[in-house]
């Protein structure tokens, strides 16, 4: 039968796998638009594909999209959605170390089925300290479970009381007592705990919270409403969240290789920043810099995971197969690929370096599977079928510019000649370099302003659909390539790819021509 039978001769003169296309492309750097993929037999319809990455036994996403860790892409906001729709978010560092510590707790108090260990307060405490922690810890809850020392569950703390002007009142006089606080017992939660608590709340009409104890009526865990409602929805939806083994939402964040005044690293704060951030829960821990084929770099990752060897680390970027396998060898388990292909950057202007971004994956690749470490594509994907050809050398992608005019990006929308805007910047724009990112470049952030070239230019982005919406598309279209190729999964993917180098005219032909289009997808 055709559909069994191996690539006819003449296809696999013209369509390569990886190792004879990249091997005999003479020596030539390609990115994604110089390449197209063949279409190879298929029994998979997209929506049979499954997006499923594991970058590290610990870090499992079911969308192999992360958003790339800049100050006008990722906060806690767009990491939330990030990992609601399967993905990670990589929390910048260009805010403070507590800033940052406080973005990460509320991405992994954020979506609960039982939240196992809420937070709780005491008795004795004033309605004005559970206001500051509410302030230092950024929380977005004001209800609280009051128990004692051993846990025993004595009242709740209702919202509504939660306000300055009863600051100097005592937890214990304004709480509702425990006879009138609704809970249920671990061992009635059954086999399906979110089912239990869903059924709960439509039977308790105007109860948002239940609590949930033990038999010596210890506080076990807490369900909210909201967390149940959303669970619910996502049970129905296409895109499943990313979540660790305590059903919290994945988090990321970014740190550098910070120096001391005398030009060394700075261990000591390194390695109480990401103490801080493995504190509240963090995931995975970025070291971002221009160039991760360097001594400091190198020196921070193995800092890093001599201290905290369980905890996954990316790092980069690199470019050569040299930097996959040194990076590894000192402790990271994802590599960042990618030197000068962001949409903000003038890397390869300034400084001349850098490697177009197919080649370099491949390069990349190829050290990376010899060293068992993950690599993600980091920049340069303007479309989804970017994203395609990405993943048939990596494991997932890092998008900046992609996301940065979604509501969930930072910053404020402007209005330009009736069109709308939001901020897009290199982290090694000066603008950003002068607010905290210059170390990233090998830089000190008191000579961002006049002693150094920017490596990335201040832009705009127009303003986009919501983060689920463009996912959505971005995740369509990873898998109507995957159909394309019959790849059920990524690894097959990977496996299947066969690709061919196109020409100009070939580009030209690639995208709407010809036509006056009445509406742009
Ligand atoms: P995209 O194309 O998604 O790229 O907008 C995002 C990635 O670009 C990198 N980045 C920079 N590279 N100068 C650079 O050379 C910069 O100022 C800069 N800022 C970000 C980064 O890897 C990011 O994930």
């Amino acid at each position: 039968m055709a559909a069994h039978s191996p690539l006819s001769e003449l296809d696999g003169v013209f369509y390569r796998g990886a190792d004879d296309f990249f091997r005999e492309s003479g020596r030539a750097a390609l990115t994604y638009d110089d390449v197209t993929l063949a279409t190879l037999y298929s029994e998979i319809l997209p929506r049979e594909t499954n997006l499923e990455t594991r970058l590290h036994e610990r870090l499992h996403l079911r969308l192999p999209i992360i958003s790339a860790d800049m100050d006008t892409v990722t906060e806690a906001e767009m990491a939330i959605g990030m990992a609601l729709a399967g993905g990670l978010g990589l929390i910048h560092c260009n805010l403070t170390e507590a800033q940052q510590r406080s973005a990460v707790s509320r991405v992994k108090n954020n979506v609960h089925g039982l939240i196992q260990d809420p937070i709780k307060v005491s008795p004795t405490q004033l309605i004005g300290d559970v206001l500051a922690s509410i302030e230092q810890r950024g929380f977005g809850f004001r209800t609280f479970p009051i128990v004692e020392e051993d846990d025993r569950l004595i009242g709740l703390l209702p919202g509504h009381v939660v306000r300055p002007r009863y600051a100097a009142t005592k937890v214990i006089d304004a709480m509702t007592p425990r006879a009138q606080v609704q809970t249920i017992n671990v061992r009635e939660l059954g086999k399906d705990p979110i089912a239990r608590a869903d059924r709960f709340f439509t039977e308790h009409i105007g109860i948002h919270k239940l609590l949930v104890v033990d038999d010596a009526d210890r506080l076990r865990g807490l369900f909210t409403i909201s967390d149940i409602e959303r669970i619910i929805h996502e049970r129905q939806t296409q895109l499943k969240p990313a979540r660790d083994d305590q059903f919290r939402l994945l988090c990321g964040a970014a740190i550098s290789a910070t120096r001391n005044s005398t030009g060394e690293l700075d261990r000591d704060r390194i390695l109480a920043h990401v103490g801080g951030l493995v504190e509240r829960g963090v995931d995975v821990i970025a070291v971002s810099t221009a160039h991760g084929h360097t001594r400091s770099v190198g020196d921070t990752v193995e800092m890093i995971h001599a201290t905290f060897p369980d905890l996954p680390i990316i790092a980069g970027n690199v470019t050569s197969g040299a930097g996959v396998e040194f990076l590894a060898d000192r402790g990271a388990s994802i590599i960042k690929i990618g030197q000068g292909p962001g949409s903000i950057c003038t890397t390869r202007v300034v400084a001349g370096v850098g490697i177009p971004q197919l080649t370099a994956l491949y390069v990349a690749s190829r050290a990376a599977a010899k060293k068992g470490v993950r690599i993600l594509a980091d920049g340069g994907i303007t479309k989804s079928g970017d994203i395609v050809k990405a993943l048939t050398l990596a494991d997932a992608v890092i998008c900046g510019g992609l996301l940065a005019g979604c509501p969930e990006a930072p910053g404020s929308i402007m209005e330009i000649n009736g069109k709308l805007y939001k901020q897009y910047r290199g982290m090694g724009s000066l603008a950003a370099m002068k607010d905290g990112s210059a170390a990233r470049y090998g830089h000190a952030t008191k000579d961002a302003a006049r002693k150094v070239a920017a490596e990335g230019v201040e832009a705009l982005k127009e303003v986009s659909p919501p983060l689920d919406a463009v996912l959505g598309q971005l995740a369509g279209g990873l898998q109507s390539g995957m159909g394309y190729l019959g790849a059920q999964t990524l690894p097959e993917l990977r496996e299947k790819a066969r690709y061919i180098q196109v020409t100009a005219a070939g580009q030209r032909e690639s995208v709407p021509h010809d036509i006056v289009e009445v509406k742009a997808t």
